[in-house]
């Protein structure tokens, strides 16, 4: 089969595409997957530098945690799929519900286990979901990392409720399904971009208002002046150090800040009452649980919630679905279609 792999840190260049063998047929609890398509994540982009922490594999790694695809054999015991379902794959293998575990939070792929870009994996049946007919594979392989991200923030720790305002940072995958998931759940949502064109198809999303953040740099009061002095009740913080002083700003008194991303940076220096005293609560997310995928997969197939996907790239030029992920110019998702 054919597969890519990481030779080398640095960038989009390192990747080749190579000959691995076959996988052997699956192992007791085992299931192997013809793979359909894969999505891509800020995270791989820090992948391919090298900067995703000291676990991460440096070299013979195959990338990306999200896939979906087609059960091909099972292997003994398995009870979740047979031959021909339709799969998507969970981001974090072991993490199926409840509090994470260390173990749990180590088992996402394409880190220091090989990822799905390649044409055929084994994964334990516990690591994937059924993939609903309404979605095709690579909206399907859209899901695992951005989605669930964008669900546990919104409604696991969000609890989103009608009538509720979620503020949400830029345009990119996780930013696109909070603005989807935080309208399914009747919240009123004001979005911020770096462009005009992207905050008009923000819009016709269902975005409410439209900050460009360029333009606008205290934002942050804005925010405060669009709620008549309220603030926001769950902020979706992306851009880390270039973002939080205005998310801090934004967000009423005793709501939520959902702490994801680290765009702009990863260092902060606080000045801790603004939070403190005024009952912020601060809520890191690490994507989420199986559990987590499947409810929102049920609310996705009920509501008919399809992912936003700016550009699908053909295997074969996969390096070049990187480089455009890092150009910064997609709005939703940037998937790769394999087979
Ligand atoms: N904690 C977790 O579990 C988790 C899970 C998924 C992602 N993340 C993190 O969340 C972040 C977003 O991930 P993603 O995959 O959705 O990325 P993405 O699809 O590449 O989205 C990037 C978009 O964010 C906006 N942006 C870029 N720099 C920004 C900044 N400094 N301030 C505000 N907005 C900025 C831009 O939107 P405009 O072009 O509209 O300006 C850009 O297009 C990353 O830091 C990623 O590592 C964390």
């Amino acid at each position: 089969m054919e597969a890519f792999v990481l030779e080398a840190v640095g960038g989009p260049e390192t990747l080749a595409l190579v000959e691995r063998p076959d996988p052997p047929p699956p192992g007791a609890g085992e299931v192997l997957v013809r793979l359909g398509a894969a999505s891509l994540n800020y995270r791989d982009l820090v992948m391919l530098q090298g900067g995703y922490g000291s676990r991460q594999k440096k070299s013979g790694l195959v990338p990306l945690s999200d896939g979906a695809g087609t059960v091909v054999a099972v292997g003994a015991g398995v009870t979740r799929f047979r031959a021909g379902d339709r799969v998507t794959v969970s981001f974090f293998q072991r993490w199926l519900a409840g509090y994470a575990s260390v173990s749990a939070l180590a088992s996402d792929l394409g880190r220091d286990t090989d990822g799905v870009l390649c044409e055929y994996r084994i994964f334990h049946e516990d690591g994937l979901v059924r993939t609903p007919t309404f979605l095709t594979d690579i909206e399907a392989a859209s899901l695992p990392c951005a989605a669930v991200t964008a669900w546990s923030a919104i409604v696991d720790y969000g609890c989103a409720a009608p009538g509720d305002i979620v503020l949400v940072q830029g345009t990119g995958g996780v930013a696109l399904f909070a603005l989807q998931f935080a309208r399914l759940c009747g919240a009123e949502v004001i979005v911020t971009s770096s462009s005009d064109e992207k905050l008009g198809r923000a819009a016709v999303l269902g975005a409410h208002h439209l900050i460009n953040y360029r333009q606008d740099t205290e934002w942050g009061r804005t925010a405060l002046t669009l709620t008549e002095g309220r603030g926001v009740d769950n902020v979706i913080e992306l851009g880390g150090a270039d973002t939080f002083k205005q998310s801090i700003r934004a967000v009423r008194l005793g709501g939520m800040i959902a702490l994801i991303g680290v765009l702009g940076g990863a260092r902060v220096d606080l000045l801790v009452p603004l939070i403190g005293s005024r009952n912020v609560r601060v809520q890191g997310v690490t994507v989420g649980t199986r559990a987590a995928l499947e409810a929102m997969l049920r609310a996705m197939e009920l509501h008919r919630v399809k992912p936003v996907i700016d550009r699908v790239f053909p295997f074969a030029d996969a390096r070049a679905a990187f480089e455009y992920l890092a150009l910064g110019r997609h709005f939703g998702k940037v998937c790769i279609a394999i087979g």
